[in-house]
């Protein structure tokens, strides 16, 4: 390897990247000679068999070789538009209109909203009416009308979140605490105070706890109370219409089962379960091997509410249920834990 033959190399190289028309040759050439099994990186191997005297000589003129071939290759890069990586910002082009956000559906439905809906649509099509009411609610209708006795540890500090009206207020022996509704039950109060029987209605909305937030429970969620108030009222109607509704929003082979239970508004309470979605009532890991899930609180309205809301318990009987929709929705769909419906992570959002 003489001088010669490494200029020779040189102007050989340079020509051909002059030659090169596009990003693909250019990719080419690079793995040919500017790699470590390249040409270039061959010829230092060869410095090796070079004379002890012409070795510095040939080193220098290697390097030199190395680096215009190199300088040429980047300045052939830039012309070509093939640069790649760290150099991509020198080529940025702020006139481009910027790239969509990458939902693949943009703008449809929240999870428990759609899941909401659903539900609002089965009921409505066995006749229920969709009323609302107030998330600041007073004593009297989260507890006191709702037959929470005076000391009932739901009025506790830790599970209800108090409201005060001004920074300033303090309660007088005749105000009510105000506080965020701990569940839609209130609104069935509401309700009866300002309609006569029959009533038939469902309720949802968003409810607070003051409590931890968890893989299982927030701070905020959303329930759908239930409320039928007619004359010869009874659990089998109420049975009946839960069953149904487990039929439509589970699958028709979709079964209830009742378990008593205790709820200071109704009497005789049952909680509800319904057959696992999932195994089909075999037993799997999302029923903790029971075949049952349980999705909501119910019973026989007690005959104080009804008194308490004007009602002649004599007259009328009615029943209630309130079920949660978040922990529905997570079964639905197996979401295992509920804060990732509140985060707004589109990797979430966009499964739906
Ligand atoms: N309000 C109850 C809760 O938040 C749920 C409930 C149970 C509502 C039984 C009802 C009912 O209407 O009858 O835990």
């Amino acid at each position: 390897m003489t001088l010669i033959e490494i200029q020779n190399v040189r102007e050989k190289l340079l020509a051909d990247l002059d030659a090169i028309s596009g990003a693909p040759e250019l990719e080419a050439f690079k793995l040919a000679h500017l790699t470590r099994k390249g040409t270039i990186a061959a010829m230092f191997d060869e410095l090796r068999s070079v004379s002890k005297e012409e070795k510095p000589q040939a080193g220098k003129e290697l390097n030199t070789l190395r680096q215009s071939v190199e300088a040429r290759f980047k300045e052939r890069e830039e012309e070509l538009g093939a640069t790649g990586g760290h150099e991509e910002h020198g080529r940025l082009d702020l006139t481009m209109p910027a790239r969509p956000v990458s939902v693949s559906t943009p703008g449809h439905e929240h999870p428990l909203m759609k899941t909401l809906n659903e539900m609002i649509a089965i009921f409505e099509r066995m006749g229920f009416a969709v009323e609302n009411g107030p998330e600041i609610e007073d004593d009297e209708h989260n507890f006191g009308k709702l037959n929470f006795p005076p000391d009932h540890p739901a009025r506790d500090m830790q599970d209800t979140f108090f409201v005060k009206p001004t920074p300033d207020w303090t309660p007088t022996s005749k105000d009510q605490p105000l506080l965020l509704r701990t569940h839609t039950s209130p609104v069935q109060i509401r309700l009866m105070e300002r309609q006569r029987p029959p009533i038939r209605a469902i309720m949802p909305g968003r409810v607070y706890r003051n409590e931890a937030a968890s893989a299982r429970s927030a701070v905020a969620f959303f329930q759908l109370e239930g409320l039928v108030v007619d004359k010869g009222v009874s659990m089998a109607d109420l049975k009946g219409v839960l069953l149904s509704f487990a039929r439509q929003f589970f699958g028709s082979d979709a079964k209830i089962r009742l378990r008593p239970s205790f709820f200071p508004f109704t009497e005789p309470s049952a909680e509800v379960d319904v057959s696992c979605y999932i195994c089909g009532g075999k037993g799997c890991r999302v029923c903790k091997n029971s075949g049952w899930l349980e999705i909501l609180g119910s019973g026989m309205v007690h005959p104080n509410v009804l008194s308490a809301c004007g009602i002649d318990p004599e007259i009328y009987t009615g029943y209630a249920f309130g079920l949660g929709i978040d922990r529905t929705a997570m079964m639905r769909y197996g979401v295992s834990d509920i804060r990732d419906f509140f985060e707004n992570d589109y990797r979430f959002l966009e499964q739906f």
